[in-house]
């Protein structure tokens, strides 16, 4: 339960983690706006939280700001705006500088992860930030993940862009914590979503899709449950996944060793055909 929210935006609200989140938040007692780009999914999860459902591309800032101004005119001032949608394609052709494929308006994979990843926030802060210090605060929580302060093998678009999201949160926390703006930044490892390939999205890890396989992997809900937790306590770092923490401090320890460790990883993984 986080104390003075009454209105609460999630974007990628219509799928996984953000689905979660919303249902969660509504539990609580929240009036939630659901924004995500699949207007359906959008509109089902609203539908069952008794919310309201926003179609926006969160990376177009026109889109962003439309969304803010609409929810702030019809339902109410926005005390917590979660911003959790994200992206992921993957390294084309095994090279770490590639790009390729598309995804929505944008026409490579390096833009779509900057514009989603890293933009999104900054687009929602710049929105909000002024009226959340006029009304003497707020809440912002940047979902990043662990691959922001580790590192994704195989995704660096996604890794660089997570990095980025969760430097951007700092910003925001060192500059705006006198304003009353609250920031969080939440920084997970696997989760059971279809960002990792996993179909059955329905926030549990109960109905044997196999992903409970992969280690450590949380279900949508427990990490939804962690976030509010994280949020209530008023943590900055919110890491869904604790043995995270030890992994961060081992970089941090000897970054050279940590690279090599994770070369070894990826040679395991068979990334590099040896
Ligand atoms: N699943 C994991 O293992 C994992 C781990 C660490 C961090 N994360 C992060 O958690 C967040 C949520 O991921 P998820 O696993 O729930 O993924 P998901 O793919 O299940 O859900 C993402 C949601 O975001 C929406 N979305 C995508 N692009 C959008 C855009 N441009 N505008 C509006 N909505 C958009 C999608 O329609 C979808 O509803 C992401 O930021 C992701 O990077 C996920």
């Amino acid at each position: 339960m986080i104390a003075d929210v009454s209105t609460a935006v999630v974007t990628g609200g219509g799928h996984g983690i953000g689905r979660s989140l919303c249902r969660r938040l509504h539990r609580d007692g929240v009036r939630v706006v659901v924004v995500d780009i699949d207007a359906e999914a959008a509109a089902r999860v609203a539908a069952e939280i008794d919310g309201v459902s926003i179609c926006a591309d969160v990376g177009d800032e026109v889109q962003v700001t439309e969304a803010i101004d609409t929810v702030e005119k019809d339902v109410g001032p926005i005390d917590l705006f979660i911003s959790n949608a994200g992206v992921g394609f993957g390294d084309a052709d095994d090279y770490a500088a590639s790009a390729g494929g598309g995804m929505h308006s944008v026409a490579d994979r390096w833009e779509a992860c900057w514009r989603v990843n890293v933009m999104a926030h900054v687009y929602a802060a710049r929105s909000l930030v002024p009226r959340m210090v006029a009304r003497g605060g707020g809440y912002l929580v940047n979902v990043a993940s662990a691959a922001g302060l580790l590192a994704q093998i195989g995704d660096a678009a996604y890794t660089a862009t997570k990095h980025a999201a969760v430097g951007f949160a700092e910003s925001l926390a060192i500059t705006h914590g006198d304003n009353g703006v609250r920031v969080s930044v939440v920084c997970p490892q696997a989760v059971a979503t279809r960002m990792i390939g996993i179909e059955d999205d329905s926030g549990s890890l109960e109905g044997g899709f196999g992903g409970n396989e992969i280690d450590g992997i949380l279900s949508a809900d427990e990490v939804a449950d962690r976030v509010v937790a994280g949020v209530a306590e008023g943590r900055f770092l919110i890491l869904t996944h604790p043995q995270v923490s030890t992994y961060v401090q081992r970089k941090a320890a000897d970054h050279d060793r940590w690279i090599s460790g994770m070369q070894r990883f990826r040679r395991r993984l068979g990334g590099d055909g040896q």
